[in-house]
């Protein structure tokens, strides 16, 4: 048999007969180090979701997946790859693609009963990512202008997806068509997406940005200086409500009294059925630690009473009707489109 390699910017994968590596690169330590994490086992891997040391909704489905394939490769006992799957699937809670990869998984389990078939739906997930980061990106391309100042939140690129990405996906294809964009990227507090990820993309990428604080936003939508912003999302209830990363809401907000277009990109496989609007989503509380100081490549201080209560909500809902449209894979989505049902 043939080795199968996958990869992409924060993901390894090799698979042959005798062997099968899974590797991630540890995002908690961008962008000062890039230290590659060799996962061995399931707890090593929800560890490491737990941790944000892989991050970004279709990205923490398909390590998740692979990472059954792995554990598959070295014992094939479904009743524990069930109980793996379960474990994983609760390792974080509003990013809808780590559920629906881990069904899929399951699914094939109980109906194949085939361990290569279980390894090739994990591999084919990788694969489906990246096929649909670049459908995304394609939509979306088309919405950016020659010249174009874009905000964008968090990080929803290759460190995100097995792909390009969604919404950075989506920059990067304006940027590689010609167009002249500058990104003016959000810091992302409390755990520094956009300053130590998407600043480390961007940069390797060549596409000219500058990083804010969060709170320099409206300022410079009120300076005319943000022409769009595109961000990335977690699960879209059926309404076309999202969540994502905190702070997404504040910049929509920001965005419809400035009258700035504001689009949301991800694939369809992000958007529950379960969920009527945005009161359903679950939505992740994480540590105090994460507000109290920071910590990372560069350190670890706390600059906050030690005890101080905290509030650290993961991610905010953005409702539909801030939202100027949704890039999918499936093109790009309007209000009148999902009044119309289309994400039922
Ligand atoms: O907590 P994170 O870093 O996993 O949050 C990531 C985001 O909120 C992204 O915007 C979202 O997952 C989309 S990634 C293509």
């Amino acid at each position: 048999m043939n080795t199968i390699n996958l990869k992409s910017l924060a993901l390894k994968f090799s698979y042959n007969s005798d062997s099968l590596h899974l590797s991630l690169l540890d995002q908690t330590l961008l962008p000062h180090q890039e230290k590659w994490l060799d996962i061995k086992t399931t707890d090593q891997m929800i560890d490491a979701i737990k941790k944000l040391q892989v991050r970004g909704a279709p990205l923490i489905g398909v390590a998740a997946s692979l990472q059954l394939a792995q554990a598959a490769f070295l014992d094939f006992n479904i009743d524990a790859l069930g109980q793996q799957a379960d474990a994983l699937c609760a390792a974080r809670p509003t990013a809808v693609n780590l559920m629906n990869c881990i069904d899929r998984m399951k699914k094939n389990l109980i109906s194949e009963k085939s361990k290569s078939s279980f390894i090739q739906t994990a591999i084919d997930l990788f694969k489906e990512d990246v096929e649909l980061c670049e459908k995304i990106s394609l939509h979306g391309a088309g919405l950016i202008q020659d010249g174009d100042n874009i905000l964008t939140h968090c990080n929803t690129g290759g460190l995100a997806t097995a792909g390009f990405g969604t919404a950075l996906g989506i920059i990067r294809k304006a940027y590689d068509s010609g167009k002249k964009i500058h990104v003016y990227v959000d810091e992302t507090r409390p755990l520094l997406q956009g300053a130590r990820l998407t600043t480390w993309e961007l940069e390797k990428l060549n596409i000219p940005c500058t990083l804010i604080t969060d709170n320099m936003a409206a300022q410079l939508m009120s300076l005319g200086k943000i022409d769009k912003v595109f961000v990335g999302s977690d699960r879209i209830a059926v309404n076309g409500d999202f969540a994502n990363k905190i702070g997404t809401y504040s910049v929509a907000v920001n965005c419809h009294y400035h009258k700035i277009p504001f689009y949301v990109a991800a694939p369809f496989t992000t958007v529950d059925p379960t969920c009527r609007d945005g009161k359903d989503i679950p939505i992740e509380q994480r540590g105090a630690g994460e507000v109290r100081g920071a910590q990372g490549s560069f350190g670890d201080v706390i600059w906050a009473p030690e005890k101080i209560s905290v509030y650290n909500p993961s991610f905010d809902v953005t409702p539909a009707k801030l939202t100027t449209g949704w890039i999918m894979d499936k093109g790009v989505f309007k209000q009148e489109d999902i009044l119309k049902g289309c994400f039922s």
